[in-house]
């Protein structure tokens, strides 16, 4: 199965920045081969002058979609409208959109549905706060997370997506969660997905903090299938980097 390295840009970047960050990463060879998947997320107002990356073998993602298909909701995206756009991919319910926008797990679910019915694979994210963390309820609320996307979602959708595990205490904060940290929540989130009647491979991401010195060990472990990458997929050499570690991992 291949492996996702996929670039979250969040609100960064210019035409000519990000026109020249994608070049580094083509030079690079930061490109999808049989081995990893190489997405990028930059902001809808980059999508269109990004478009032709398909053919370069890097893949387009949006960052957000809205959960109706389409209507009167100014300065909103439809799902549809990414696709028209050439993306592949849509990040779903990153953890800041749940706390400055309250988008709920029901929400995030059916954003997912519209996500498949327009032919995109929604990005999922889930994870616990710090003092979750801290009160010993990490389980409780990736359980949580999960059960309120499946019912909103459905298991169909869901197992046509990719999960993301983004610790929120590790997002953007230099401090990753250890490769034992992340490798317990997959298992858990595996787990859960058997318990409640997967039977497809759903490809469980790890995001926070990740850089090109810790994607080796967290692409090592046996539930992590690759890596939601924030600022370190601005700057082209260490994403190449991180790309690569995830090509070298074992089949
Ligand atoms: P950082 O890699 O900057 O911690 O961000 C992670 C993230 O939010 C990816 O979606």
């Amino acid at each position: 199965m291949s492996c996702f390295v996929i670039g979250n840009w969040k609100m960064n970047l210019l035409q000519v920045s990000a026109q020249d960050l994608v070049k580094g990463l083509v030079d690079r060879g930061a490109v999808s081969d049989d081995r990893v998947s190489v997405v990028v997320c930059p902001p809808y107002t980059l999508l269109a002058c990004m478009h032709d990356l398909t053919a370069q073998g890097i893949m387009l993602g949006g960052q957000n979609c809205h959960h109706a298909s389409k209507g009167a909701f100014t300065g909103e995206i439809s799902a549809e409208m990414l696709s028209d756009l050439g993306c592949r991919y849509v990040i779903l319910g990153h953890s800041e959109r749940r706390r400055d926008y309250n988008e709920s797990d029901a929400d995030v679910g059916h954003k997912a549905k519209l996500a498949r019915e327009a032919g995109l694979v929604p990005v999922i994210c889930l994870g616990e706060t710090l003092s979750e963390r801290q009160d010993g309820a990490t389980f409780d609320v990736i359980e949580r997370q999960l059960r309120g996307l499946i019912d909103a979602a459905g298991i169909d959708v869901v197992a046509s997506s990719v999960i993301a595990y983004e610790p929120v205490w590790a997002i953007g904060t230099g401090l990753a969660a250890t490769s034992q940290q992340a490798q317990e929540v997959h298992a858990r989130i595996r787990e859960v997905l058997v318990g409640r009647g997967f039977t497809s491979h759903v490809p469980l991401l790890y995001g926070g903090s990740v850089t090109a010195d810790n994607a080796s060990e967290l692409f090592a472990c046996p539930d992590i299938d690759g890596a939601l990458v924030g600022g370190a997929s601005l700057k082209a050499e260490e994403f190449a980097k991180i790309v690569d570690h995830a090509r070298r991992q074992p089949a």
